[in-house]
């Protein structure tokens, strides 16, 4: 949060910023998609605009790359590890706003677990406790700039403060698919990319696996 606060100072009075991160949950029938299995060992945590200041650096590079290399090709970005889709939609929602011209962007996501991307494809999500703090802006006042459709979403213990989050008129007016796959196998099809993202990723697995994991996206 500090250096959120140091850093916006050094940002032009109107750029685009992306709001802070936000923990979500997507919301379907079973509403424990992000459960952890105890046999998998794999955390699936996420948050929408995951990382915000350094998602925003990142996309940027990936941006004035496109820009310099005047591809007629369409901007493509892959999320590895892309859990309920959380990333994959503040990237599209991020870049709609910075660089509205690009039109449709080609996004794959490619996780490991089947209910993640089925939760990540229906786009449907709700926030999981009150945001108004001090630091904390309420999703409301952010989120529908962005593309973002929020309705108060009422829980049986908390009744107000939360909101379900649709996120698929964002998926609808991009190129968007969420594939399963292990991305340690070096024979996944991987698309080529603009922007490969691979946030909280390789942190959980093996040093071995996490090099066959970098050189399969490099390779892509
Ligand atoms: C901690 S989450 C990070 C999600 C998102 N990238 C973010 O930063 O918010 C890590 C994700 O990577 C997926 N994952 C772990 N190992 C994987 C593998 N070998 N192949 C594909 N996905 C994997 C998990 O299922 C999980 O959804």
């Amino acid at each position: 949060m500090i250096n959120r606060q140091v850093e916006d100072s050094a940002y032009p009075a109107n750029a685009v910023r992306l709001p802070q991160e936000l923990w979500i949950q997507p919301v379907n029938n079973t509403s424990d998609v992000l459960r952890d299995d105890p046999d998998e060992h794999i955390p699936h945590t996420t948050f929408l605009f995951r990382g915000d200041a350094q998602l925003e650096d990142v996309i940027d590079l990936g941006l004035q790359a496109y820009r310099e290399g005047e591809s007629e090709h369409q901007f493509s970005v892959v999320s590895a590890g892309s859990s309920v889709g959380a990333e994959a939609y503040g990237v599209l929602a991020y870049l709609s706003a910075v660089a509205p011209d690009l039109g449709r962007v080609s996004l794959v996501g490619v996780d490991i677990l089947p209910r993640l991307s089925d939760a990540a494809q229906a786009a449907q999500y709700r926030t999981t406790r009150p945001f108004f703090s001090d630091v904390e802006r309420d999703p409301a006042d952010t989120l529908p700039r962005f593309g973002f459709a929020l309705e108060p979403y009422r829980d049986p213990i908390i009744t107000s403060g939360l909101y379900s989050v649709d996120a698929s008129k964002i998926r609808d007016a991009h190129d968007v698919e969420f594939r399963v796959g292990d991305l340690r196998n070096p024979n996944l099809e991987i698309p080529e990319a603009n922007l490969i993202l691979a946030n909280n990723l390789l942190f959980h697995l093996s040093p071995d696996a996490a090099e066959t994991v970098v050189r399969n996206l490099l390779v892509s």
